[in-house]
C-alpha cells in the first residue's frame, strides 16, 4: 500500500503516520525527519536545508524531490506512507512521474483538517525525541514522566521551528504554496479528508475504518 498523508504543520501528520506504519506494516518517510537527520549528521544536504527550516519556508523543490524520490525508491515492498512530501504542485507531478515510470501509484491520500486556531496551540505545546522521533505533547499526549522519552528515557526537546513566529510563517507558507497541490490532487484522484480537529485516539479511529474498508475491498 502506498499513502500519501496531507495536512498544515501540526495537523498530527507524525503522530498518525507512525501509528499507521506500524499497524499496516508500512515504511515511514517523513521529508521532515529525514532532513532533520541530514542536518544532525553535518551533511552538506542538511546544510543546505537550515535556513529555509529555521524561517518556516519550504525547502526548494531540487534539494527535496530527489531525497524523497530516492527513499520511496528503496522502500520495501509492502509500500510506505509518506509524511511532508509532497507538498507543492511540482513535487506531486514529480512524484506521480516517477511511479508512474515503474508502474505504480498512490493507493491511497488522507488529508487532515484542521482549524489554524487548534494549530499554534499544538505546536508550542509538541516534544520530540531526538534519539527515537516518538512525538508528545505537555497536555494532549503526555510522556509517563515529563519531559522524559516513555522509548528510551532520553531527555525530551522542543523543535527550533516551534516558536509561535515561525509556527506562524509555516502555516502561511502551507496555504500558499501546499493547499494548491491539495486541489491538484482533488482534480486526479479520490482524498479522504479527515476531522483532525478531534483527539488524536478519535483521528486514528476515522483513519483505520477507512484504510481497513479500502484493504477489504
Ligand atoms: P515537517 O517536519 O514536515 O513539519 P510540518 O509539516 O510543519 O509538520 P509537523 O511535523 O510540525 O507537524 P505534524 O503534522 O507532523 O504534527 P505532529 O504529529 O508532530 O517539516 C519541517 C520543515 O522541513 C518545513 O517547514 C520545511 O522547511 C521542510 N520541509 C519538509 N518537507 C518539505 C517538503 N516536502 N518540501 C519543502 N520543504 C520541506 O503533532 C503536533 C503536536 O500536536 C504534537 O505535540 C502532538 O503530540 C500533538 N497532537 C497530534 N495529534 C493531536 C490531536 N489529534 N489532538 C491533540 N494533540 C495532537
Amino acid at each position: 500500500m502506498r499513502i500519501v498523508l496531507l495536512g498544515a504543520p501540526g495537523a498530527g501528520k507524525g503522530t498518525q503516520c507512525k501509528r499507521i506504519a506500524e499497524r499496516y506494516g508500512l515504511q515511514h518517510l517523513s521529508s521532515g525527519d529525514i532532513l532533520r537527520d541530514q542536518r544532525a549528521a553535518g551533511t552538506e544536504l542538511g546544510k543546505r536545508a537550515q535556513s529555509y527550516m529555521d524561517s518556516g519556508a519550504l525547502v526548494p523543490d531540487e534539494i527535496i524531490v530527489d531525497m524523497m524520490i530516492d527513499a520511496t525508491k528503496k522502500s520495501p515492498a509492502a509500500g510506505f506512507i509518506l509524511d511532508g512530501f509532497p507538498r507543492t504542485v511540482n513535487q506531486a507531478a514529480e512524484l506521480d512521474k516517477s511511479l508512474d515510470s515503474s508502474n505504480q501509484d498512490i493507493d491511497v491520500i488522507l488529508n487532515l483538517q484542521i482549524d489554524d486556531q487548534v494549530i499554534q496551540e499544538r505546536m508550542t505545546g509538541r516534544r520530540s525525541c531526538p534519539k527515537c522521533g516518538a512525538v508528545y505533547h505537555i497536555k494532549n499526549l503526555k510522556p509517563k514522566v515529563d519531559e522524559i522519552c516513555d522509548n528510551d528515557g532520553t531527555n525530551l526537546i522542543q523543535r527550533p521551528d516551534d516558536s509561535p513566529e515561525v509556527v506562524a510563517n509555516r502555516l502561511k507558507t502551507y496555504h500558499q504554496q501546499t493547499e494548491p497541490m491539495v486541489d491538484y490532487y482533488k482534480d486526479n484522484r479520490m482524498i479522504y479528508d479527515i476531522d483532525a480537529n478531534k483527539n488524536a485516539d478519535e483521528v486514528s479511529t476515522l483513519i483505520f475504518e477507512k484504510l481497513d474498508s479500502l484493504v477489504r475491498a
